[in-house]
């Protein structure tokens, strides 16, 4: 893990719906210049910006058509310069999302292989040998292009994926991972990150890192070998560049693909889905951090301890309040129990990342699709700066906007949560100060369970300091030796401290020292 990630806290920009400066109802980068002292004020030090290249927006930019290039509807490739510069000026790190498994079915390597001559990039996506041979277990398209074939797809309709070979090819157009059509493949990948590296960017999130290599082992160890080359590739140059994957398994993220951050995503069931949005059956949320229902830490611990074992000295297991693909928190924990959440989400190793709006506690709306959202939509809606026209994201006409604000009479806004000290917004901003200062939260120092059972606090070390959690809504008390001669440095709710005996009120957090 690059060294300055030790003190990293990344925020997360969805620049659709961030802030508009040219009043045209959609966010640009000239919006996330002006709000970068926001950012840095709120104690973030490093962004994460969704894919902001040109693109036919099919996967609202997740489909690129031209790699090098920023979106027009975000402005242009010197903006985006300007922001390296101006973020860096701050001290602000700024990471762009990369999406490596697959382009837009418009980008022109994908026009060219379409094509029925042969050319330099017949091979840059995966095709089989005729328009009746089909592609088992794999989605794949057939009968819209010259060529006399089928591609496969990575993800949408929209979204042919790129060929960086099979790793035990079965069929004449299956390639293997060091075929020349592959490695050109992954040069031009590690072409386009070293463009924005030489730019000022300073790494990139990797979209669906995992997918590269196809019919890939149960260890991935195509993809990671893929990886492995891209990486010490970039490294050479770029030695302070960090990469974060979206992946969710330590070993093939941080261990074989050689990854710096790798994050815990929500998938049902898992252990951080446990912790925020355990709401699959109606009516029924388990979430750790739900008040009357939560309180069972073992089902995130079962699945994190075993993989932060394996993180150690390796790099993050990122845990992030939400992302553009995840249900806002908000959706089903109320403020004050988002507090307790956050609090604990921030002062648990790794490199914390939160997602724009969540630290004045945005809503989830409920929305009909927008470019390929679907049920993501309600997480993408314009960040709500004050009480003023749209919300203070653009002054648009309303139905020029990207998406709808939260009209609600009581929508949290960054004015009013600025405001007010009381303010989840203030929990943010105290924890993210506590990481600035105190060496104990840097993402690498040492973290062991003291208490880690259902039904009762949560207790945990991290270097020195001792962090304990109550979400549920009944008071709890325990004895905990290690407390001795610890005093209170920061608290949520009622808490408590009498030498070795600790006494945690519904709702409550502590950190001692
Ligand atoms: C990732 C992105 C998601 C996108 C998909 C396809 O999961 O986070 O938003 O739709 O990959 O690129
Ligand atoms: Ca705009």
């Amino acid at each position: 893990m690059v060294d300055w990630l030790k003190k990293a806290v990344f925020y997360e920009i969805y620049p659709q719906t961030f802030c508009d400066s040219n009043d045209d109802g959609i966010g640009d980068i000239e919006g996330i210049i002006s709000k970068l002292d926001y950012i840095k004020d709120l104690g973030a030090n490093a962004l994460w910006i969704n894919p902001c290249y040109d693109s036919p927006f099919k996967d609202a930019g997740y489909d690129v058509r031209d790699y090098k290039k920023v979106a027009s509807r975000y402005g242009t490739n010197e903006d985006l310069e300007r922001l390296f510069e101006t973020a860096h000026e701050k001290g602000i790190k700024v990471l762009l999302d990369l999406v490596p498994g697959h382009t837009s079915e418009e980008h022109s390597w994908f026009v060219q292989s379409s094509k029925a001559e042969q050319n330099e990039y017949s091979g840059r996506y995966i095709w089989t040998n005729s328009w009746y041979e089909g592609i088992e277990g794999r989605p794949y398209i057939g009968g819209e292009c010259e060529r006399d074939g089928t591609y496969m797809l990575n993800f949408f309709k929209c979204q042919p994926a790129l060929n960086y070979g099979f790793l035990k090819p079965e069929k004449t157009w299956q390639k293997g991972i060091d075929d020349p059509d592959c490695l050109k493949t992954r040069e031009a990948i590690k072409d386009i990150i070293c463009f924005w590296l030489s730019k000022g960017c300073d790494g990139f999130r990797v979209d669906m890192a995992d997918s590269l290599v196809k019919n890939d082992d149960d260890n991935k160890s195509g993809t990671c070998a893929v990886w492995r080359d891209i990486l010490g590739y970039v490294r050479t140059d770029y030695p302070e560049a960090a990469f974060v994957a979206e992946w969710n398994n330590t070993d093939q993220a941080l261990v074989n693909a050689g990854f710096d951050m790798d994050f815990f995503l929500n998938w049902t069931g898992n252990g951080y889905n446990s912790l925020l949005r355990d709401y699959e059956t109606p009516g029924d949320d388990c979430s750790y951090f739900k008040a009357d229902k939560g309180g069972d830490i073992t089902r995130f611990l079962d699945e994190y301890l075993p993989r932060w074992e394996k993180a150690k000295g390796k790099g993050s297991i990122s845990l992030l309040s939400c992302n553009h693909d995840t249900p806002r928190p908000r959706k089903n924990l109320t403020i004050p129990e988002l507090k307790v959440a956050y609090a604990t989400l921030f002062t648990l190793p790794g490199v914390p990342f939160i997602y724009y709006g969540d630290e004045i506690g945005m809503r989830y709306l409920d929305l009909p699709t927008k470019e390929g959202g679907y049920t993501r939509t309600g997480s993408r809606t314009p960040m709500q700066w004050d009480s003023g026209i749209n919300m203070g994201f653009s002054k648009a006409a309303k139905e020029m906007l990207y998406l709808p604000t939260d009209d609600a009479e009581d929508a949290p806004t960054v004015e009013a949560a600025m405001a007010d000290e009381d303010s989840i917004y203030h929990v943010v901003k105290d924890l993210f100060a506590l990481r600035k200062t105190q060496e104990d939260f840097d993402a690498d120092s040492d973290f062991s369970v003291i208490i880690g059972e259902k039904d009762k606090p949560f207790v945990y070390t991290r270097k020195d300091a001792i962090c304990a959690v109550n979400p549920v809504n009944s008071e709890k008390s325990v004895k905990v030796k290690e407390l001795a001669g610890k005093n209170l440095i920061y608290v949520i709710g009622s808490v408590t401290v009498d030498g070795d005996s600790l006494k945690m009120g519904k709702g409550s957090f502590a950190i001692l020292k």
